[in-house]
């Protein structure tokens, strides 16, 4: 059953040099209970695609005439981009659909405790009584560990540890039952042994709510451990998309086999570690034909440069959108 359709997502904003797009014609669904990493370097568009779902992009964003997304809830669908109110745009913010965040203390107000703050956002999105609610978000931040809950819940965010911030963060997030997390970089700031135990918490919510999740992150290890599918977005474009391990173990685009091979091999330390070569092109200056012909060793004479690639299938699940694998399929 799919929870969330994404389709043909166009997304620029207006500067004073001019509109630049950061979302060029995206696609995809998500299903429910289905984890979706997008991975892509920075700059690939995965933040704003990820605000997008919760209109929460600046007001300088302007949205393709043909661009729709579409929430499918137990009550109806929602068609995220037609909300305009504040009103409207609770059943999605906070409520459907909740979103984490990189940096954890963006998501809590500096002067009110975590519990207020808890408690809140419950009274806005349920039916709870104030004591219910007080109960509800100690007890989801006893779900993430945090340690002697009910004395947290009276703290402000600065006096927590990153770690356990960002596990008050995914608490808050997760307390309103939402059908739809959106986790942007959740673990990138975190040490690799609190990444380790943050990624095994939301694995255990995933089972226990049986929620969707959009998973970004730039970190290719992490998507293999938490994601079913995924999709590749490289300057707006989205590049790949397949099953996790299919993606991982035969990559077909040449910028996904460009972020595999940057990655070190534990198999084999001696292996030359080979960076994509280049920069991602400023938005200002965005490459046509294919975005990543300019970065790609294996662009074919004229076609890469001039024409954008159309999608292809290479598995079941699993398509791209190259020239090359277009020459494979002619032949
Ligand atoms: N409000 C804005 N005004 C102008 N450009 C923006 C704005 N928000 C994001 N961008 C641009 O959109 C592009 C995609 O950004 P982002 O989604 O943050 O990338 P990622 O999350 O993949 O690193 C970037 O070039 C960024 O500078
Ligand atoms: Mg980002």
């Amino acid at each position: 059953m799919s929870l969330l359709s994404v389709e043909n997502l166009t997304l620029q904003f207006r500067t004073d040099e001019g509109l630049i797009t950061a979302v060029d014609d995206i696609s995809f669904t998500l299903g429910r209970g289905e984890v979706m990493g997008l991975v892509g370097e920075s700059g690939s568009g995965k933040s704003v695609t990820a605000k997008a779902l919760m209109m929460l992009n600046a007001p300088n964003a302007v949205y393709g005439a043909d661009s729709r997304i579409t929430l499918h809830l137990d009550d109806g669908d929602v068609d995220v981009l037609a909300l305009r109110r504040a009103r409207d745009m609770r059943v999605v913010r906070g409520g459907a659909v909740s979103m984490i965040f990189q940096e954890p203390m963006a998501s809590f107000a500096p002067a009110l405790t975590i519990g207020s703050q808890m408690v809140e956002q419950l009274q806005v999105h349920t039916d709870l009584s104030k004591a219910q609610a007080r109960e509800l978000s100690v007890e989801m931040l006893n779900r993430v560990g945090i340690s002697d809950a009910s004395t947290r819940f009276n703290q402000y965010a600065f006096e927590l540890s990153g770690g356990m911030r960002q596990r008050a963060m995914i608490a808050m997030a997760l307390s309103t039952r939402p059908r739809l997390l959106i986790a942007d970089e959740p673990t990138t700031a975190l040490d690799v042994t609190i990444q380790a135990q943050v990624i095994q918490l939301m694995q255990e919510l995933v089972k226990d709510f049986g929620m969707g999740i959009i998973f970004i992150t730039h970190d290719l290890g992490v998507v293999a451990q938490t994601a079913d599918n995924v999709s590749v977005m490289y300057l707006g474009r989205m590049v790949e998309t397949g099953p996790v391990r299919e993606v991982l173990r035969r990559p077909a685009h040449p910028y996904t086999q460009g972020l595999l091979d940057a990655l070190p091999k534990l198999d084999d330390l001696d292996a030359p570690l080979r960076p994509v070569p280049g920069d991602i092109p400023s938005p200002l200056e965005r490459p046509s034909g294919c975005v990543f012909h300019t970065r790609c060793d294996r662009a074919l004479p004229q076609t890469c440069a001039t024409t954008a690639p159309i999608w292809t299938q290479t598995g079941p699940e699993h398509r791209l959108a190259c020239h090359l694998s277009e020459g494979e399929h002619c032949a």
